[in-house]
């Protein structure tokens, strides 16, 4: 996968040259159908639709002209709702005509309002519409679109004749704008902190995708999957999984390209798997940008967990285990802050207060990391 940039984004690859080949084909083929051996009239919409247009000439076998409509509607990355006509068609082109507009892409429908307008206006004999590339998701119109290429989600494209600020209309495939990042923390704290209810919040609020290692371990074992059969076996036997394949698990999901960013959850719990963390991202070009921290006190911690076991059914949630499960935190867990401090990414938070509370300061704290890495 290579990305590249055109003015200040990026882009990655998205929809290669064999399935555009195949969508222009299918748009030929069923443009020649539909036109039942009479001549049609095609209108090319510029500049995007000139790679598209020229494609499927080549292919289209049945009689037809062809018309150069030019018009501008874009700014940058976003419709800017008001479409002008800068190079107009003479009427005589058009009149008791089988038209077909040839759009690259079909987005919010203004653009393609207007020509509808402008072409009815020239009284065709029928007017009907092709793109190759429809975004349903965006289109605010009711005008139906006869022949549609290739549907796509509504994300901006470059490419095969479509522009981001007039680059890269000559790449032959399509490439989409990469998100940007948001930001890849680890949730951390004693059990009972509350890091698990903190976490789907913060995944919600800011579209982040969130790592919790014993979820992981349940989705494979469910699906059955390599790792998932060899984590059952320990699992079993009452033993702790081995680091190789837990760190295969997320291995397979920091891989997302489509990620915003991470939450981790439990993991990492040594300053072993601290490291390992890191190499793994550094892979992928990204970075861990803080450690957030839970605090609770140790009597409310086993007062919340003692609480909890009344209703989880969970066989650990008892005095005896909390305590257990406590101490292996102090002694296993927690000198993964040190690890953090040293790189200076390790942040506390009051996790005492309501729900909202809590989320609110890891959120001041998540923001104010964000302003300054600008
Ligand atoms: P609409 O008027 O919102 O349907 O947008 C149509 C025009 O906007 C197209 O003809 C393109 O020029 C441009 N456009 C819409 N979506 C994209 C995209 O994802 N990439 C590049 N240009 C786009
Ligand atoms: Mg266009």
């Amino acid at each position: 996968m290579k990305e590249i940039q055109l003015h200040d984004k990026k882009f990655i690859p998205y929809i290669d040259k064999e399935k555009i080949k195949c969508a222009v084909k299918k748009l030929a083929e069923e443009i020649k159908n539909d036109a039942q051996n009479q001549p049609v009239v095609f209108i090319v919409v510029l500049k995007g639709s000139f790679v598209f247009a020229a494609d499927l000439a080549k292919h289209y076998t049945g009689e037809a002209t062809f018309e150069f409509y030019r018009l501008k509607s874009y700014e940058g990355t976003g419709s800017t709702g008001e479409v002008k006509i800068l190079v107009d068609i003479d009427p005589k082109f058009i009149k008791d005509k089988q038209v077909i507009v040839l759009e690259d892409i079909v987005d919010t429908g203004n653009t393609l309002e207007k020509i509808i307008e402008e072409l009815q206006a020239k009284q065709p004999a029928s007017l009907k519409i092709a793109t190759l590339f429809f975004k349903p998701e965006a289109y605010t119109k009711d005008y139906p679109i006869d022949f549609v290429g290739m549907k796509i989600p509504n994300k901006f494209i470059v490419g095969y004749g479509l522009d981001y600020d007039e680059l890269g209309r000559n790449l032959p495939e399509i490439y989409r704008l990469k998100e940007t990042r948001m930001i890849d923390v680890v949730l951390f704290g004693p059990p009972g902190a509350g890091k698990g209810t903190q976490a789907q919040i913060l995944k919600d609020k800011l579209g982040l995708t969130y790592i919790a290692t014993g979820d992981l371990f349940r989705h494979h074992i469910k699906n059955k999957t390599d790792l998932g059969i060899k984590a059952q076996s320990y699992i079993d036997k009452g033993d702790l999984v081995p680091d190789e394949i837990t760190i295969g698990m997320i291995k397979e999901i920091i891989a997302d390209p489509e990620a915003r960013g991470f939450i981790f959850d439990g993991f990492p719990r040594t300053v072993k798997q601290a490291e390992v963390l890191d190499q793994l991202m550094a892979d992928k070009g990204l970075i861990i940008d803080a450690l957030l921290s839970i605090n609770v006190p140790e009597e409310r911690l086993i007062k919340r967990l003692l609480e909890r076991g009344k209703t989880s059914g969970r066989s650990d949630d008892n005095e005896e285990t909390i305590k257990h499960r406590l101490n292996q935190y102090h002694t296993k867990t927690e000198p993964v802050k040190d690890y953090y401090k040293a790189q200076g990414k390790f942040y506390e938070i009051d996790g005492v207060g309501s729900i909202d509370e809590v989320n609110q300061r890891l959120l001041d704290i998540i923001g104010n990391i964000k302003l300054r890495e600008k």
